[in-house]
């Protein structure tokens, strides 16, 4: 099975999905946990060049294909390889970041974005998506308590952040049966104990 988690900045899915691989792993599921974009070294070079280099100029299109290029990898090296062994994959961001991130936040037409995905990932796509909803000025008040460098869209206005999250819940609204959609405004125990509920529901464990 492969499990995606999205959100905005600040949704704390990061903590979100560390906490659910080591409940899995806690059930003997065998588990790989991986992120986006980086998770090969060919995705940890493109990360450091698309998220943090404040003097590299990137337009949308190429911002777009970078993510996808990174995904490529992955998907090829890491996600499929994982699956195939019959491992639950876990991962922090996916093809969906793309489609909110560059899509509804920066512009990009969404139909040509879904079949540049398409070819990146040849097809996959995730079994179960969780997204953390939760207010724009709230992700990013959580952000900016935690001392980081530039970071390009933490960067980003208020507005930006908003199309993206107005951009996750139309996604979510538009494939019910994918998405799992939690109030990511709640302690982390809580908002851990409900995402649980759901991948051990649709994996048949108990507890
Ligand atoms: P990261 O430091 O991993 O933070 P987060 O905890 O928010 O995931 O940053 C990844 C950033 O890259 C995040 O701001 C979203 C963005 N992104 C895209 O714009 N498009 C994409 O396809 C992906 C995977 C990420």
């Amino acid at each position: 099975m492969f499990v995606t988690f999205e959100g905005i900045e600040g949704s704390g899915k990061s903590l979100q999905a560390r906490m659910l691989v080591e409940r899995l792993r806690g059930h003997e599921v065998p588990v790989l946990a991986t992120h986006e974009p980086g998770g090969t070294p060919l995705g940890d070079q493109l990360r450091q060049l698309v998220l943090l280099r404040e003097d590299l100029a990137v337009t949308a299109r190429a911002e777009a294909l970078v993510m996808c290029a990174s995904r490529a990898q992955l998907v090829a090296q890491v996600i499929q390889p994982a699956l195939a062994r019959g491992e639950v994959v876990v991962c922090d961001r996916f093809a969906d970041s793309t489609l909110v991130y560059q899509g509804a936040g920066r512009g990009l037409d969404m139909h040509t974005l879904a079949a540049v995905i398409s070819f990146a990932t040849a097809g996959l796509q995730p079994d179960m998506t969780i997204l953390l909803d939760l207010p724009v000025e709230i992700g990013l008040a959580r952000k900016h308590t935690q001392p980081a460098g530039w970071n390009r869209f933490e960067a980003e206005a208020l507005a930006f952040h908003s199309r993206v999250r107005d951009g996750y819940r139309a996604l979510a609204a538009g494939e019910p049966e994918r998405w799992h959609c939690f109030d990511g405004h709640q302690p982390a125990d809580r908002l851990s104990e409900e995402i649980w509920r759901a991948i051990a529901t649709r994996l048949g464990l108990t507890s």
